[in-house]
This record gives structure tokens, sequence and C-alpha cells, in this order.
């Protein structure tokens, strides 16, 4: 098959490729970046290469920027657009580029699926467009809720407008919990979530070796013991995206989420073992942090939401989708939790 990606060189948009390429697909990603699509393209084979035709756009802007001359020659011919592209900030300094990446992008990208004749429309979207709610169906949230951050808004208006064309196209609706490593390799290129937890410890271990930490001195973080991060790996979602190539429903929303995440507790008894930064003590109380604390807390203050409640997002469209391909449901083993921890600390 054919297939448009956005967001083509982004954490998951990269390993998507990989696997679309491996299911024998062609391939146009939208990208920003040559030095980005290049450095993916020098790590492929010379035949898979030839089924990647990259083509310049931006999604801020109206069909993409791409020129007529593109249209024109890529319209009747794409089969499928994943549409990944999105600007994943929690900074409400940030609210803006948010609401216009998020919404608007996914705008311009309706457009541009619509003009080009491309059949099946599949949006990435996020779990957490379900707000402060700790429970959630495979099916469209109301935008009248309370958010945790503007990111989480942006992201359920985009859902929003997706829902709207299901009468003129194929639309799936994938929403991702929160995204760790490859569970095969432990490889993560990002910066978020466990990873800010991670970077927190980093910077105890950095300032411990340095003497500016003793070693009986207890360093709090502000999370919840006995709840648990939805957490699913890269490598899981990519499988799902890949699945929904010939197994996706229209007008369906596929959860990508592991209902069996560990608690913060026992994940924190990994760090502290695989790191050997053994003087950290979860607080659910910020009255309790030091100033010091404070400053180790940072890395990780705007997923503080995510670290406080456990929420359960019913997946069974999800398994059903997998199950017809042949693949199984999420399985993230406490062995191979801990190994992306480990290449976290051996990296
Ligand atoms: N990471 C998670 O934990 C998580 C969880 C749930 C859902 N999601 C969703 O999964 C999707 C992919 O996330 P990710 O983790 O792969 O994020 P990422 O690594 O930050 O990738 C985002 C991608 O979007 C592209 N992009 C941003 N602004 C753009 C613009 N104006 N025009 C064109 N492309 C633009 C970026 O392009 P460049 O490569 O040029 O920078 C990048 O390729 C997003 O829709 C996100 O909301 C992520």
């Amino acid at each position: 098959m054919n297939i448009m990606i956005t967001g083509a060189t982004g954490f998951v948009g990269t390993k998507l490729m990989k696997s679309l390429l491996n299911e024998g697909h062609t391939l146009y990603p939208i990208i920003r970046s040559e030095k980005k699509i290049n450095q993916f393209l020098a790590n492929i084979s010379e035949e898979e290469s030839s089924r990647v035709h990259p083509i310049a756009g931006d999604i801020t802007q109206h069909e993409l920027g791409l020129a007529t001359a593109t249209q024109i020659e890529l319209t009747n011919r794409i089969d499928i657009l994943y549409h990944t592209a999105a600007f994943l900030s929690f900074n409400p300094a940030d609210r803006d580029k948010t609401f216009f990446v998020n919404v608007e992008g996914t705008r311009h990208a309706i457009s541009l699926a619509k003009k080009l004749s491309i059949p099946s429309f599949y949006h990435v979207s996020t779990a957490y467009t379900l707000g402060m709610d700790t429970y959630s169906e495979e099916t469209l949230h109301s935008t009248d809720r309370e958010f945790v951050n503007d990111y989480e808004e942006s992201k359920c208006l985009a859902e929003h407008l997706v829902w709207e064309q299901r009468h003129e196209f194929n639309i799936s609706i994938f929403r991702p919990a929160i995204i760790v490593g490859d569970s095969n390799t432990g490889e993560a290129d990002t910066t978020f979530a466990l990873y800010g937890l991670l970077k927190a410890v980093g910077l105890i271990k950095k300032l411990a070796d340095r003497g500016r930490i003793s070693a009986d001195e207890t360093i709090h973080l502000l999370s919840n013991g006995e709840a648990s991060n939805n957490v699913v790996p890269v490598n899981y979602v990519v499988d799902v995206l890949t699945a929904a190539v010939a197994h996706a429903e229209a007008s369906t929303i596929y959860h990508i989420a592991n209902n069996e995440a560990p608690s913060n507790k026992k994940v924190v008894e990994w760090i502290k073992e695989i790191s050997g930064v053994d003087q950290l003590e979860i607080v659910e109380d910020s009255s309790r942090l030091t100033k010091k604390d404070e400053v180790i807390n940072e890395p990780m203050s705007v997923f503080h939401s995510y670290l406080t409640r456990t929420v359960i997002f019913e997946d069974s469209n999800t398994k059903k989708l997998l199950f017809k391909a042949g693949k199984q449901p999420i399985n993230l083993t406490h062995v191979r939790y801990r190994m992306l921890i480990e290449t976290y600390f051996t990296k």
C-alpha cells in the first residue's frame, strides 16, 4: 500500500516507518528536517530506501504546504494517511502553539487527505483526552471537561475534528497511553514521563558522585506509590498501528494501553536497585519536599498528575484488532520493564 505519514521523523513515526517498510509498504513521509530523514534512510537497506519518498511539509500550513504539482501527482495514489505529528508540550506558556499545531495541524491534514482523495485517515491521539477521569471507554470524550494540561485539551479537540469526518471517509483514532522505550531493545528516543523520573534520578546520582548529596540523605519523590503509570512500549504501539493497515475498522477508537502496569512503588524500587541511588522515598504530600527535593522533582513536575492516579483504559477494540492480525495483546513483563530502566542507566 502507499502510505503517507505526518510526524514520520518523531519517536513513534520513525519506528512506524520501519515497521511499515518491513511489511512491504511504500511510504510518503511528510518531513520538516532533511537531516532527520537522511539519518533514517542511512539506517535502512537500499531496497527499503527505494520505497521511501519524503515530501517537505509543515502541518501548520494549509494542506501541509504541499505544492500544487505534488498534490496532482499524489491524487488517488495514497491509501492511508497516518497523522502522528503533534507538539508535545505540557508548558502553559506554549498554549497557543499547542492548539495551533495539534488542532489546526489536524484540520490541515484532514483537508489534504480530502484533496488527495485518501480513503483512510488514521489519527494518532492520546489516551489522556479523558482529562481528569480515571476510567475510559473507546468512545469520543466531550470537550467540556477538566483537562490536566493544554496538550490533552488540544488532542481532544483534534479528535472531534477527525470524528466529524467519519461520514466522509474511513477514520480510525488510536489513543496510546504513556509511551516508553522498545521492550525488546530498551531503546527510547523520548524525554517523556518515565524518562522525566529517570532524568531526576540521574541528577541525584551526579550530585551524590560530586559529594553534593550525602549517601544517608533521603530524597523525596512526589508521587503516589500505590498508583500505576499506564505505560506502553513503543514497539507495542507500532504493532497496533501496523496491524491497523489491514484490520482497522472505520469510525472506531482504539486504546493502546497497559492496564496491568506495576505500581509506582515497584518501579521506584527497581530504579533504586538498578541506578544504585538508594536514598529515594516516595511522598504524596508536597509540603514534605525540601528545597533540594524541589529542584530534583522539577524535571517530572509536569507529569505529576500522571504519577498520582491509576487510569484504566478499556481496550477491547484494540484486542480485537490484534486478534484479527494474529498478534498478542500487551504483556510488558517485569523483566522487560526493568530492562528499559537498565538501558537508560547504561547508555
Ligand atoms: N510520547 C508519548 O508518550 C505519547 C503518548 C500518547 C500519544 N502520543 C502521540 O503520539 C504521536 C507521536 O508522538 P511522539 O512521541 O512520536 O512525539 P515526537 O517525538 O515529539 O514527534 C512529533 C513529530 O511531529 C512532528 N511535528 C511537530 N510539529 C510539526 C509541524 N508543524 N509540521 C510537521 N511536523 C511536525 C515532529 O517533526 P520533527 O521530527 O521535524 O521535529 C515529529 O516528527 C503524537 O500525536 C502524540 O500526541 C505520544
